[in-house]
């Protein structure tokens, strides 16, 4: 076998959705369940947002984004609480990454082909034995489209509000259901119709649909799809 071979026969499970729709905690749960490493794709283009933000560079200057994005450097680790920490150019920005403030500024940036290519095989590099969970918007579509497991989670709009809400309230972060609710109804818009790798299902892909249902429950169904 070459490198080529080797590299594909590793699996690789897409977990492809919306913001709040759950990908993030079921893919993590489901990467831990199966022992296979994990990619949290967003975090790539949050880490770029923030890194912009740090170093002044306008949302609206595609060039400096795009070295922007060849220049940061992102670092993964697992804290001991198991919670995934991100590192930027080595310093932890996990909070910051996780605000609202840097979303709205990953999709912004996300919609930016050159930047997509220049993070494209910094993903891929991920596809590591045993396997590899992949956490993002065009997992199953553009990244690993041989993938041989892709899901694509699904949720109403409110539900992911509720989410959401339920999960900054918890940190103590003031904010209103009508507001998260229309970032979100803004931010599925953008990431759905820009011109790249929009955000739609692989022709493959598995749809779950997660309103209504526990954590417990889409790990299992999702789960249920590797190992059958
Ligand atoms: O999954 P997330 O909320 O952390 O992603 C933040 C933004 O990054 C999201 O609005 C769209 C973009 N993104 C993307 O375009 N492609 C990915 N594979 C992952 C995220």
């Amino acid at each position: 076998m070459n490198d080529t071979d080797l590299k594909v026969a590793i699996p690789v499970l897409t977990i492809d959705g919306p913001s709040g729709s759950g990908k993030g905690t079921i893919s993590r749960l489901v990467a831990s369940r199966l022992g296979w490493h994990y990619l949290d794709s967003g975090a790539l283009y949050r880490a770029v947002g923030v890194s912009a933000g740090w170093a002044d560079i306008d949302l609206a200057d595609p060039a400096a984004l795009v070295r922007c994005a060849f220049d940061t450097e992102v670092g993964f680790r697992d804290d001991p609480g198991g919670e995934l920490r991100v590192l930027i150019n080595g310093l932890d920005a996990t909070d910051e990454l996780r605000t609202e403030t840097a979303g709205a500024a990953a999709s912004a940036i996300a919609a930016i082909p050159e930047v997509r290519s220049a993070l494209k095989e910094r993903q891929r590099v991920f596809r590591r034995a045993p396997g590899l969970v992949a956490d993002g918007r065009d997992m199953g579509t553009v990244i690993f489209p041989d993938a041989p497991f892709k899901v694509f989670l699904t949720a109403s709009a409110e539900e992911r509000a509720e989410r959401r809400y339920k999960q900054l309230s918890d940190k103590g972060v003031s904010v209103t259901l009508a507001g998260l609710l229309r970032e979100i109804l803004a931010r599925d818009a953008r990431d759905a119709q820009r011109a790249v790798a929009p955000l739609r299902p692989a022709e493959d892909a598995v749809r779950i649909d997660t309103t209504g249902l526990g954590i417990d429950a889409v790990v299992e169904r999702v789960l249920a799809r590797v190992t059958a």
